[in-house]
């Protein structure tokens, strides 16, 4: 959308001036333009036959541990040649201009990190680690480069990619620190994401339950758009920056 286009409501940049406290949730939109495929965008070529919801389960890496591992090859190698775009950025600015700044992020691409992000909530963990499938205790390791999955240094188990797959429990520490962060935030940034999985689909509920203002940054609507007390449609890459632009005025 262009920026002449873009209306933003003069109580949300009086809100986000006065938030002590502003946690952002961002999904695969905020990637979108960076270039890499949104979680539910039709997947390319060799993989365009399947559903990611059919290759991230551990029920698939059971099954067929070879063609896991090369799908998310294909995902590291794309997303490694992806750049973060100015939404990521004016996260990392908005971070250093409220008194308190808390990221979540669905995402698994790491780009908010590459773009300047610290301490970032990855609430469906990271695509550049790898972790044993045994759970055997070895430590996370960087993601490998091996065209299939290697075994477990410590048990020999193979390695598996470091996100969390459908059916899989959010690592608790996550689903701690994004509980504790909505339960006291005065402004709650839900960005780029469909708001369909859970639990992360319900930190806007649980940010508004604490009297937070809920902001919805995406050109569709989502299920908790109707607790949004502003909602922007329109691209987080122009939106995010605008922001900052009159926070800043
Ligand atoms: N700016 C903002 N929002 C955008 C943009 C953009 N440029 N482009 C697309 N969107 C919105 C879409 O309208 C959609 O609502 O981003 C959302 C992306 O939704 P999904 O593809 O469902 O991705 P996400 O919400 O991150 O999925 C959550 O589900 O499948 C699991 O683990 C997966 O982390 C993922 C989780």
């Amino acid at each position: 959308m262009s920026e002449a286009v873009l209306d933003v409501p003069q109580g949300l940049i009086e809100a986000l001036r006065n938030a002590r406290h502003v946690v952002a949730l961002t999904g695969s939109g905020i990637s979108a333009e960076s270039g890499v495929p949104t979680f539910r965008d039709a997947q390319s070529g060799l993989w365009a036959q399947y559903e990611p919801t059919e290759l991230a389960t551990p029920e698939a890496f059971e099954a067929d541990p070879k063609l896991v591992w090369s799908w998310y090859q294909w995902r590291r190698e794309l997303v490694a040649a992806a750049q973060p775009n100015a939404g990521h950025r004016a996260l990392v600015e908005l971070a250093g201009r409220v008194p308190r700044f808390d990221l979540l992020t669905q995402n698994v691409d790491g780009l908010h990190q590459r773009a300047g992000s610290c301490d970032v909530v990855e609430y469906h963990g990271n695509l550049f680690r790898d972790f044993c499938s045994a759970r055997c205790g070895a430590p996370d390791s960087i993601a490998s480069a091996a065209t299939e999955p290697p075994p477990c240094p410590r048990c020999s188990a193979l390695l598996r990619p470091g996100v969390v797959w459908f059916g899989e429990a959010i690592p608790s520490i996550a689903v701690d620190l994004a509980n504790a962060a909505c339960a006291e935030c005065a402004l709650f940034l839900s960005i780029g994401t469909s708001s369909l999985v859970w639990p992360a689909a319900g930190l806007a509920t649980l940010a508004a339950a604490n009297g937070a203002v809920v902001v919805e940054v995406n050109p569709h609507e989502t299920g908790i758009s109707d607790r949004a007390q502003y909602r922007l449609a329109a691209n987080a890459g122009a939106v995010l920056p605008k922001l900052i632009d009159l926070l800043l005025r």
